[in-house]
């Protein structure tokens, strides 16, 4: 594999900029830095005395972050941490309110996909792991695979967007199997789900039979919806007044979490029905800036096999206090 192809490319860095419009002397968070490239970008925009906090869950990520943007100086902190635990990070390294902040976190970069430790790729043979942070609680996905019923298999990739056909078949295949002996590495259990949709003649369209298995195992390793959930309210807790929120996602159920948690912190009043005067009082913590999350251009899709599913979501942060 060529540096180029093994080297993560980030996607909507133009329509993110533009909504962030990062400038001189401002304090911005990049919460899921990966390898740096787009945080790159924003460092280029924030000037002599701007600010930019950059956190990932991944050591080696924080590690190819700090030295690309070893040149910054000290107008750049990186740092190992979740976004759930934004404004106490944003605090103890001496930032206030941020201007804006991003959010790219619903897939992994490519170079996580390429490492064989981390266990995240079909196509590269390695220990079933998928843990991003080694230190976090909970199993590594050979774990699940070994002590899950068959049925809560089955719901785990339905969740993922699986047929409820191809995912049962796929999960009385892993119960067959692991009577047999445990199943323990990425190729294996891709081939087993590959032989399993075959036979059973549930092959649909050009993508890898295991995509949604091996999705389904890396957000329940990371706890990665319910934590993207938690983070997007720590990063609109972390704005000032006009501060900008963007989020990426890149599948079904993350882009429809977003969506609501983003409405969800949108809505005013949430009286019961019928009540003859607000009662509650609730106000808008944020204002959405579109409606209808954005969409990559052909041009980004063709250029960039990434921003397939991609969406972009931003919101402003208003003067309500949270
Ligand atoms: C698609 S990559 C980001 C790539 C980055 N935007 C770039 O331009 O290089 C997603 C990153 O999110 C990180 N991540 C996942 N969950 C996280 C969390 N709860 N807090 C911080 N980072 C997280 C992953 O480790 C991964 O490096």
């Amino acid at each position: 594999m060529s540096p180029n192809e093994s080297a993560h490319r980030p996607v909507f860095v133009a329509e993110t900029l533009s909504f962030l419009n990062p400038r001189d002397g401002g304090a911005y968070a990049d919460c899921s830095c990966g390898h740096g490239y787009f945080a790159e970008r924003l460092a280029q925009c924030i000037g002599p005395t701007g600010r930019l906090l950059c956190l990932d869950i991944d050591a080696e990520a924080v590690t190819a972050t700090a030295r690309r943007l070893d040149r910054f100086g000290e107008r750049c902190t990186v740092v190992r941490g979740s976004y759930v635990d934004l404004p106490a990070i944003a605090a103890a390294n001496g930032f206030g309110k941020l201007g804006g902040i991003v959010i790219d976190a619903g897939c992994t970069s490519r170079e996580q996909l390429m490492n064989p430790a981390l266990g995240l790729s079909f196509r590269v043979d390695g220990e079933l792991n998928m843990k991003l942070d080694p230190s976090a609680p909970g199993p590594p996905a050979r774990e699940l695979i070994a002590t899950l019923s068959g049925r809560e298999l089955a719901a785990l990739f339905r969740g993922a967007g699986e047929s409820a056909r191809t995912a049962r078949v796929i999960a009385s295949a892993i119960e067959r199997s692991r009577a047999r002996a445990p199943l323990t590495r990425t190729t294996e259990l891709a081939q087993l789900v590959e032989g399993a949709v075959d036979a059973a003649g549930l092959r649909r369209g050009t993508r890898h039979p295991a995509t949604r298995v091996f999705l389904s195992l890396r957000n329940a390793v990371n706890r990665e919806l319910p934590a993207l959930e938690e983070g997007i309210h720590a990063a609109v807790a972390s704005l000032r007044e006009g501060g900008r929120l963007c989020v990426l996602t890149y599948f079904g159920t993350e882009h429809a979490l977003v969506r609501q948690t983003c409405r969800a912190l949108e809505r005013r009043c949430t009286c019961p029905p019928g009540l003859p005067v607000c009662a509650c009082g609730r106000e808008s913590v944020v204002r959405r800036l579109v409606r209808d999350p954005l969409s990559p251009s052909v041009r980004e899709v063709d250029a960039n096999e990434s921003a397939r599913s991609a969406r972009l979501h931003i919101v402003e942060r208003t003067t309500t206090p949270m």
